[in-house]
């Protein structure tokens, strides 16, 4: 952590052409990311916000004049929220443990998926606390071909080398979209915002075809819910005949 901060404190001139042709090629990703959120949170009103991987408050500095006093939790590392409680005090409650119970109109997943390597009981445990939607983002997403395992380099974007070493796991987004729809999630909005393929260079050429997508899942209404089961009961009742 320290070392991280220290290469983001003291950026060479090479990390600043480097971040400023990043921006030039792929544009600042922040809108793309944060566009979408502003209408969901329109939607939220001030239902409560749970922000899984949240670093130190970085999405809800960045959202802060859209949310009024909505209550704001991020779940991350103690050091991030050690961090967090020093910027932000008491008007985010960080923890470091998935809340264990409590409804959340608005989960948001910024940066974060790729870092939970059981995400299938992941997603499961997040669509039990989340009441409405679910905002996924900045995860490297494959296209075609299953999920599999990498190790990434951490470099910070305006850091000069290396911080550290990570597993990621990188999902399928078909794969990712199941897993949301079994929890009860439907997929209502998906937009590919930005190919991730330079940054996985260093992988064999198949495993390349990876994008960041902002993807909105909406909780399945009770009601279309029993009708599913119905037309089950529907189905299975016509089979036996
Ligand atoms: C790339 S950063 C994104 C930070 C912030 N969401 C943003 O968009 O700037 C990924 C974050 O996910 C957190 N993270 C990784 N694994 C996690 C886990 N299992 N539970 C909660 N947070 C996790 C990391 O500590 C880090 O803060």
């Amino acid at each position: 952590m320290n070392r991280y901060a220290d290469r983001l404190s003291h950026p060479t001139v090479a990390d600043r052409v480097r971040e400023l042709a990043r921006i030039a090629r792929y544009g600042n990703g922040l809108p793309r990311t944060m566009s979408p959120l502003r209408a969901l949170l329109r939607r939220n009103g001030g239902a409560p916000i749970l922000d899984v991987g949240g670093g130190f408050g970085d999405n809800f500095i960045l959202l802060r004049k859209h949310l009024g006093e909505t209550p704001y939790t991020v779940v991350d590392g103690a050091e991030s929220c050690r961090v967090g409680r020093r910027v932000l005090g008491d008007r985010v409650c960080f923890q470091t443990d998935l809340p264990t119970e409590g409804q959340y109109g608005l989960s948001i997943l910024i940066g974060t998926l790729q870092y939970i390597l059981d995400s299938k009981s992941f997603i499961s445990a997040l669509s039990r606390l989340s009441g409405d939607t679910i905002f996924v983002s900045r995860s490297p997403l494959r296209k075609a071909g299953d999920d599999f395992y990498s190790i990434q380099d951490i470099t910070p974007e305006q850091g000069a080398s290396s911080a550290g070493e990570c597993v990621v796991r990188v999902r399928n987004v078909e794969n990712m979209a199941d897993d949301f729809a079994q929890a009860g999630f439907e997929l209502i909005e998906s937009k590919e915002v930005m190919s991730y393929k330079e940054q996985m260079s260093s992988l064999p050429e198949e495993y390349r075809d990876c994008s960041y997508f902002n993807m909105t899942f909406r909780k399945v209404g009770l009601m279309l819910l029993c009708l599913t089961f119905t037309g089950q009961r529907y189905t299975a009742e016509l089979a036996m005949v």
